[in-house]
């Protein structure tokens, strides 16, 4: 048998994701019937929060973490796995509310978590990974962040963006979240890195990612300004490290 995780909590962002809500709370709660939800969603204007409410009347295994306003990605993932830790869980996994992600994959990813792991990532850029109907300049975007993101912070990591994660409560606990100031996606990066830098084990698992087909994407401009800025912010600070480890 396994060695058991423990208690695992899926936090679910949500802005704008009515549409998508008894998708993913469904397949979630058939891939995995153990685990609870955590939607975190930022008052969206089309009612996501409402829905959220209303599927957690419903099943005592759903919660949901109303937020004042649209603050992103990171900042909803803080609050979710604040919320998480407090309540005693053993385990957080972050995953789109889009369909993106498989919830039937994450199971794969706990399994990496049992047999050793601290962080678990969803990868699509590794042997058997994939990516299906995203238009190439999306895919373009994607590869040249983590190829940036690897040449600035010389992560050995294929997919560093990647949103379809497992953590151990542990980890979270040790790379610790109050200094964590990006509030985008490049949170992904961010967390990625301070686990690299505490010395914890990553591994990736491949896994197929797919376009979604309801509601929309919420990556623009300044959500790639900040990605761009801080990852090079990071490089720097990480510059001394780097010299010294490739001295010996
Ligand atoms: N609460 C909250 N607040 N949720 C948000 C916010 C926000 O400000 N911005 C986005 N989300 C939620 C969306 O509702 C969705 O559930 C999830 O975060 C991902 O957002 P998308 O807008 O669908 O992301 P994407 O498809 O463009 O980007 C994908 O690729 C990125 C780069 O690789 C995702 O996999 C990201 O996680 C990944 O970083
Ligand atoms: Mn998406």
């Amino acid at each position: 048998m396994e060695p058991t995780l423990g208690r695992v909590l899926i936090v679910v962002p949500t802005y704008n994701e009515r549409g998508n809500l008894p998708m993913i709370t469904g397949r979630l709660r058939a891939a995995l019937p153990e685990a609870d939800i955590l939607i975190a969603d930022d008052n969206s204007p089309d009612g996501t929060g409402e829905a959220a409410d209303a599927i957690a009347a419903e099943d005592p295994q759903v919660h949901v973490l109303h937020r004042p306003g649209k603050q992103g990605l990171g900042a909803a993932y803080i609050a979710g796995f604040r919320w998480g830790l407090s309540h005693g869980y053993d385990v957080l996994v972050q995953i789109d509310a889009d369909g993106s992600h498989q919830p039937e994959e994450l199971p794969r990813l706990l399994e990496a978590l049992s047999q050793g792991a601290d962080l678990a990532i969803g990868s699509r850029y590794v042997v058997g990974g994939e990516v299906v109907n995203w238009p190439w300049s999306r895919e373009f975007l994607s590869r040249g962040g983590n190829i940036y993101t690897r040449i600035m912070l010389g992560l050995p990591i294929r997919d560093a963006t990647a949103g379809f994660r497992a953590y151990r409560a542990a980890t979270l606990e040790k790379i610790g979240l109050d200094d964590v100031q990006s509030q985008g996606y490049c949170f992904q990066v961010d967390l990625t890195l301070r686990t690299i830098r505490n010395g914890l084990r990553v591994r990736e698992v491949p896994i197929t990612f797919v376009e979604r087909t309801v509601g929309a994407s919420k990556m623009n401009r300044a959500i790639m300004a900040e990605a761009l800025w801080r990852i090079a912010a990071w490089g720097v600070t990480g510059l001394p490290a780097r010299f010294r480890r490739n001295r010996h």
